[in-house]
């Protein structure tokens, strides 16, 4: 048990006027301890302490710890000090338990959004969840060493810190990066950073939509992105995609003067496509006579196993029609929480506005950390070895899902990003496929969770970023009895 010294001076109610000291210090000693607001092996400042940071007689305070000490709350030795017991509380009465009315009100009138992915990522992570990069691959002594220069130091740096668009160097690290990997257009002015590309959608949708707006979303596609819209009330188009991409000309003929259009163009979200050049072009061409934005998500683009890099769709756009989003939940940690929108320059202010009004601006720490990271060279080398181990891992997906899997599902030939999709090929529907292999106790997502109007794609997405050979291949056998 710990026994770590009481750090934080305990608050206590002041003193009726017919209470003694003692029996004042007793009762409130005694219900911080009920409470758990002094957790077991708590141990308590030494007498002489606690007497002069509460005023009190030094004699005072000992006889109320020989109290609690006789009572089993507390135990003292000579030489160790005073420490908390583990005590048993009272029940609460029935009073305390009632839940308070605007707690009813908020769980009885709660909708939760209807893309919401209801079951998908609870417990433990376990072959194939998405969206789950290979955490014990990444340099954390590296990240740890940069993490503590920069706290040590933070004087130097914090204070100049006051950029709400972000710390300054990274944004600048970033524009490098964006302008020479994937040749966006763009200065480190134009970098907004954000928690995420979530909360880079979030901000989106309330900025350049009101309830009612038409929008185009890919059909299948995000869910988060599509969360983002249903929260300002926006009007979802759902536009087909195939293997060209979103069908510009379906969304010209669904609806024309749509305010905007969401793509995940690099690597089409579930389907795992590449937008191709001649959609990209007529997208373009809709959006800069439509007066309509193109919101251009970039979640994974840095993953591409073979072919040359898919330079952004920002990067063909002469009408400052396309606003870029990108995150660096896969090429990093997820937990991280940093992304970047990279916005037309008369809408940053707008933008910025917007995110004042929610939390003001990210960990300024983080941003520092990062930035290091990156300008060390050390997110390069890591990105380089996570490429190969991706492929690799890829590789033993594909192998071993035609080893066990053969005519149960069929896998996608693309070879991007840290999941894959596979067609249903024993007649189930994607739910069904879903929840048997969770009765096996593997974890992929039915691909009609991600669909709009679409009929079910008879589909299953596995995240492989995540999960070594072995793991992979116990999964797939896993997946086939549970497909079989
Ligand atoms: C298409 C797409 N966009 C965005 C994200 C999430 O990005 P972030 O973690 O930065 O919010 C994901 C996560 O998997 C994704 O699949």
């Amino acid at each position: 048990m710990s026994k770590a010294i009481s750090s934080f001076e305990l608050t206590l109610k002041s003193r009726s006027r017919h209470q003694t000291l003692t029996s004042w210090l007793y009762g409130e000693l005694r219900s911080a301890i009920l409470d758990g607001r002094l957790a077991p092996g708590t141990r308590l400042p030494s007498s002489r302490d606690f007497a002069s940071q509460y005023e009190l007689s030094r004699g005072t305070v000992v006889s109320v710890l020989e109290r609690l000490q006789v009572e089993g709350y507390v135990t003292s030795r000579v030489g160790f000090g005073t420490w908390v017991n583990r005590v048993e509380a009272p029940r609460p009465s029935r009073q305390t338990t009632t839940t308070p009315a605007y707690v009813r009100r908020v769980v009885s009138t709660y909708k939760p959004p209807q893309s919401w992915i209801d079951r998908a990522f609870v417990g433990g992570i376990r072959p194939f969840r998405i969206g789950v990069p290979a955490i014990s691959e990444f340099p954390s002594e590296v990240w740890g060493r940069i993490a503590a220069d920069r706290g040590r130091n933070f004087r130097s740096w914090l204070k100049k810190e006051a950029d709400r668009r972000g710390y300054r160097p990274l944004r600048e690290a970033i524009a490098e990066y964006l302008r020479t990997s994937r040749g966006v257009r763009c200065t480190e002015e134009q970098v907004v950073i954000t928690s995420g590309i979530q909360q880079g959608l979030d901000l989106l949708a309330r900025l350049l939509l009101k309830k009612g707006d038409p929008i185009w979303m890919e059909d299948p596609g995000y869910f988060g992105a599509r969360i983002a819209f249903e929260n300002v009330g926006a009007r979802m188009v759902a536009v087909p995609v195939n293997e060209d991409g979103l069908s510009v000309s379906a969304g010209m003929k669904m609806c024309p003067d749509a305010r905007g259009a969401y793509v995940t163009p690099a690597h089409q979200f579930p389907l795992g496509v590449t937008m191709s050049l001649e959609r990209r072009m007529a997208l373009l061409r809709w959006a800069s006579r439509a007066g309509a934005f193109v919101i251009e998500d970039d979640y994974d683009s840095e993953y591409r196993f073979e072919g040359p890099p898919v330079p952004a769709l920002q990067s063909l756009d002469n009408h400052s029609s396309v606003i870029f989003i990108g995150s660096f939940s896969k090429t990093m940690f997820p937990a991280l929480r940093v992304g970047y929108v990279v916005l037309p320059e008369p809408l940053v202010d707008f933008f910025l506005g917007l995110r004042y009004r929610t939390d003001f601006r990210n960990s300024s720490f983080d941003q520092a950390v990062l930035c290091d990271f990156i300008a060390d060279g050390h997110l390069a080398r890591h990105l380089r070895r996570m490429r190969s181990l991706y492929a690799e891992r890829l590789t033993t997906l594909m192998e071993g899902a035609e080893q066990y899997l053969d005519g149960l599902l069929e896998i996608s030939n693309v070879r991007a990003g840290l999941y894959t999709i596979g067609y249903l090929k024993n007649g189930m529907t994607s739910r069904q496929a879903e929840k048997l292999a969770t009765a096996q106790g593997v974890e992929v997502l039915g691909v009609d969770r991600c669909t709009l109007r679409r009929s079910d794609p008879n589909a299953l997405l596995l995240g492989f970023g995540g999960f070594d050979g072995p793991a992979i291949r116990q999964g797939l056998i896993r997946l086939a009895k549970a497909l079989s």
